[in-house]
């Protein structure tokens, strides 16, 4: 309790230090081990995602990628993570997007992107209904924030940065078998790139060729 009131006192004093400190929502996130690698053109790649990403599309997205469902196609949703890592992508929710859809999660070729958002599970009394004036316009980001656990509602909260891996030729030095991980944290920073050990511990184990294939449909 202690602890928790003094960090927020310091983060707070930070965050009227200018740039490059945590702003007043506190550290930016995700948080990787020291040392990690920022290789200088993985980085720049890394950006580039950052910024290109949200045109690709939610990989759970039916009104986007399955609009003539004989059900009625859903918008993407927010997923628990399965991964109970705290310091990366456990006790988040989370949501994918990936540059070839078609080819994720078993058949990645060089180029492939995935970016895994990531938020605060925020606890709720329930879930606002979902705003359908996009779920015409397949192109559009159709997102309804909120998962079920333990019957609990949770609203997808205050973002916790980008997980991000693509898939360069294996035989890239500085790539575990042509894949680059990435970290972006909440402020668009890249904060590590390149094979970075934490990562590497679970997506080596990982079935599809170091991805894990979240849900393509969002129930
Ligand atoms: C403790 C294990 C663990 C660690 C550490 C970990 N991941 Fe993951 N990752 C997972 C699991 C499990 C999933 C599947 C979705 C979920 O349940 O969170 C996943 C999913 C992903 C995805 C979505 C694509 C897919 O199909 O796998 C990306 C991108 C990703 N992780 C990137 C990263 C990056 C970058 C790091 C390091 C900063 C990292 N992960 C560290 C376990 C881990």
């Amino acid at each position: 309790m202690r602890r928790t009131l003094v960090l927020g006192l310091v983060w707070g004093m930070l965050g009227c230090s200018g740039a490059g400190e945590p702003g007043p929502q506190g550290p930016t996130l995700p948080v990787v081990e020291a040392g990690a690698p920022l290789d200088a053109t993985f980085a720049a790649r890394a950006r580039e995602i950052a910024r290109q990403y949200k045109a690709w599309g939610r990989v759970d997205d039916e009104l986007r990628w399955a609009p003539f469902l004989c059900r009625q196609p859903m918008p993407a949703s927010a997923h628990v993570s399965a991964s109970g890592h705290v310091d990366t992508h456990g006790q988040k929710l989370y949501s994918v997007f990936v540059r070839d859809r078609e080819r994720y999660p078993a058949d990645s070729q060089v180029g492939q992107v995935v970016v895994k958002e990531s938020f605060v599970p925020e606890p709720v009394e329930q879930a606002a209904p979902f705003d359908q004036t996009t779920a015409q316009n397949v192109e559009a980001d159709h997102f309804h924030p909120y998962v079920v656990k333990d019957g609990v509602t949770y609203r997808a909260g205050a973002p916790a940065g980008l997980f991000v891996m693509f898939k360069l030729s294996p035989t890239t030095v500085g790539t575990d078998r042509g894949w680059v991980y990435a970290t972006v944290n909440t402020a668009g920073e890249v904060s590590a790139a390149g094979r970075i050990a934490s990562c590497m511990t679970c997506h080596e184990d990982a079935e599809h060729d170091r991805l894990f294939g979240v849900q393509t449909s969002p129930y």
